[in-house]
C-alpha cells in the first residue's frame, strides 16, 4: 500500500495513541499466567501484541475464547480498523478482555509452533515464560523474525537450566523446559526483551535471579512484577533481580504508547504546530527522546498525572519548535531512543547542522536494518546521510520530496511519513501498511490533524 504526503499540512490539536506495545505484551502475558481473574483496557491493537495474544491462546486454556476472538476482532490488518483517534475527539472505548490464568502451571502443550508474526519481545519473552514449561514447544516467526539473533535470550537461560535449541542463533527455537536455577546474568547488550526474559523465567526459578544491564533499557518489566507484589529488586549499579513468586490477577489500563507519540511530536514540530497526545505512558526509561528533540529545539511538556500499574501516565503537549539543529546521540543515550531513532533520524534530516548517532549497531538487528536503511532512505529523498562504521551521520539542511520503501519496518514507514510532512515536494512512501505492526490508524491520524495525507 502507497500513501503520498504533499507538504504544506500543519500537524496541530489534541489527540491520543493507541495503547503502549511494550506494556501490552508484558501485561498480557503476566494476566494469562496469573493466579485468577485479570481485566485489561486499552489493549493496543497493535499486530505485535496480537502475534502475543494469539501465542497465549495456544498456551493457556482458560483465556483462549477471550484471546481468540480479541485477535480477530477489527484491527488486525491494515491501516483501515477503526483506531484512529481524531482531533478534539475522546479515545474511543476499547474492549475489555478479562483473562483468566492458571498460574504457570496451567501452561498448556500448544498444538502447533507459536507464531511470533514480526515481533521480538514476544518471541523472547514467551521464551523466557517456556523455559520452565515441562514440555517442548517451537517459536518461530515471520521473514524478518527468523533472521534476528535469538542467542542472546538462549544462553542465559541455558544458564539457568533450561533446554533450548536456536536455528544459527535465530529461530525458530525449540524449549524444552526445566526445573530452573537463578543465576547472575551480566548482558552483553543492552536488552529490555533479554532482562524480562530471564526476570520471567526467575519467578519460576529455584534461588535469586539476577540481571546487569550495561546500560539502563526500559524497566516494564520490573515495574510491573513490584506492583504485582513480587520480590523484586534494582540496585544503583544497573542490577535487577527476582526471587520465585506466583502472582494473582489484577486490573490495570494500558498507557498510550509513547514510542507512537513520538511520530507525532515530531510532525508538529517540523509543521509548526501545537499539539496535545493525552493519556501516554511516561516512564522514564521511554521518553528520553523528548530530551532529544528538546537540544534539537522542539520545546514539549510533559505532565503526570496518574499511575497504572507503576507506570507513570498524563499528556504530552508540544509547545514550539525554535528553529530545529542537530545534536548527537552518544552509545550510552543510544539504548534509551533506540525505538525513537528512525523519528529523530526524520527530525535531524530537516535540522540546521549534522547530527549523529553513535554506536548504533543494535539498529542493524531490529525490525529491518535501520542504521543503512535510515542512510539509504534519507538519501532517497534528497538529503545527506551516512553510515560510518556503527555510527549514522546526518548532514541535515532538508530533503527534497521523491519515493521511500518503508523496508516492510514498521518505524522505517512512520518516520519517512514525518519526514515527508516538511520536504520541498511531494513524497511518496510505498509499504505504509507495516505502521500498523505498532500504530494502527497512524496515517488516519496524521490526516486528522492537519497532514496532507492522500492514497
Ligand atoms: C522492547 C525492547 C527493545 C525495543 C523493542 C521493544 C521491549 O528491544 O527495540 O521495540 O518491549 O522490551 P531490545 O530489547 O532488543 O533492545
Amino acid at each position: 500500500m502507497r500513501v503520498r504526503i504533499e507538504p504544506g499540512g500543519t500537524v496541530r490539536g489534541r489527540t491520543a495513541v493507541p495503547g503502549d506495545k511494550s506494556i501490552g505484551h508484558r501485561w498480557l502475558i503476566l494476566a494469562a499466567t496469573a493466579l485468577g481473574a485479570s481485566e485489561l483496557r486499552e489493549v493496543p491493537p497493535a499486530l505485535d501484541v496480537r502475534s502475543t495474544a494469539r501465542c497465549l491462546a495456544a498456551l493457556v486454556p482458560s483465556a483462549r475464547d477471550v484471546l481468540e476472538g480479541w485477535v480477530a476482532s477489527p484491527g488486525a490488518t491494515g491501516n483501515d480498523d477503526g483506531f484512529t483517534f481524531n482531533k478534539g475527539e475522546p479515545r474511543p472505548p476499547s474492549p475489555v478482555l478479562r483473562i483468566e490464568g492458571r498460574g504457570r502451571a496451567g501452561l498448556q502443550v500448544p498444538d502447533a509452533e507459536l507464531d511470533c508474526g514480526n515481533s521480538g519481545t514476544t518471541i523472547r519473552l514467551l521464551t523466557g515464560v517456556l523455559a520452565s514449561s515441562p514440555f517442548a514447544s517451537v517459536l518461530t516467526g515471520d521473514e524478518s523474525l527468523r533472521v534476528r539473533p535469538m542467542g542472546r535470550v538462549a544462553e542465559p537461560l541455558r544458564g539457568m537450566g533450561a533446554d533450548l535449541e536456536t536455528t544459527e542463533g535465530c529461530p525458530p527455537i525449540a524449549v524444552r523446559g526445566r526445573r530452573l536455577r537463578g543465576i547472575r546474568y551480566a548482558m552483553p547488550v543492552a536488552s529490555a526483551q533479554v532482562k524480562g526474559a530471564v526476570l520471567l523465567a526467575g519467578l519460576e526459578a529455584e534461588g535469586e535471579t539476577t540481571v546487569t544491564e550495561p546500560s539502563p533499557t526500559r524497566d516494564h518489566t520490573e515495574r510491573a512484577l513490584a506492583q504485582l507484589g513480587a520480590p523484586v529488586w534494582v540496585s544503583g549499579e544497573g542490577e535487577v533481580g527476582v526471587s520465585a513468586f506466583r502472582h494473582e490477577g489484577f486490573a490495570a489500563v494500558v498507557p498510550g504508547d509513547v514510542s507512537s507519540a513520538a511520530f507525532l511530536v515530531a510532525a508538529a514540530a517540523l509543521t509548526g504546530g501545537e499539539l496535545t497526545i493525552e493519556g501516554v505512558g511516561l516512564n522514564p526509561s521511554r521518553t528520553r527522546f523528548l530530551a532529544v528533540m528538546e537540544r534539537m529545539g522542539v520545546r514539549t511538556q510533559a505532565e503526570v498525572r496518574d499511575m497504572e500499574l507503576g507506570e507513570p501516565v498524563g499528556d504530552l503537549h508540544v509547545l514550539a519548535c525554535e528553529g530545529l539543529r542537530g545534536t548527537t546521540v552518544d552509545r550510552e543515550e543510544l539504548p534509551l531512543v533506540i525505538d525513537e531513532v528512525p523519528v529523530l533520524a526524520a527530525l535531524a534530516a530537516h535540522a540546521a547542522g549534522e547530527s549523529w548517532f553513535v554506536g548504533a549497531s543494535e539498529l542493524r538487528v531490529k525490525e529491518s536494518n535501520r542504521l543503512d536503511g535510515l542512510a539509504e532512505l534519507l538519501r532517497s529523498l534528497g538529503g545527506e546521510a551516512a553510515v560510518e562504521g556503527d555510527d549514522l551521520l546526518l548532514a541535515g539542511g532538508g530533503l527534497d520530496g521523491g519515493r521511500a520503501d518503508a523496508l516492510g519496518d514498521h518505524r522505517m514507514a512512520m518516520a519517512m511519513c514525518v519526514a515527508a510532512t516538511a520536504a520541498g515536494s511531494a513524497v511518496e512512501i510505498e509499504g505504509i501498511e507495516a505502521a500498523a505492526v505498532s500504530f494502527p490508524g497512524f496515517t488516519e491520524t496524521l490526516r486528522a490533524l492537519g497532514a496532507r495525507i492522500g492514497g
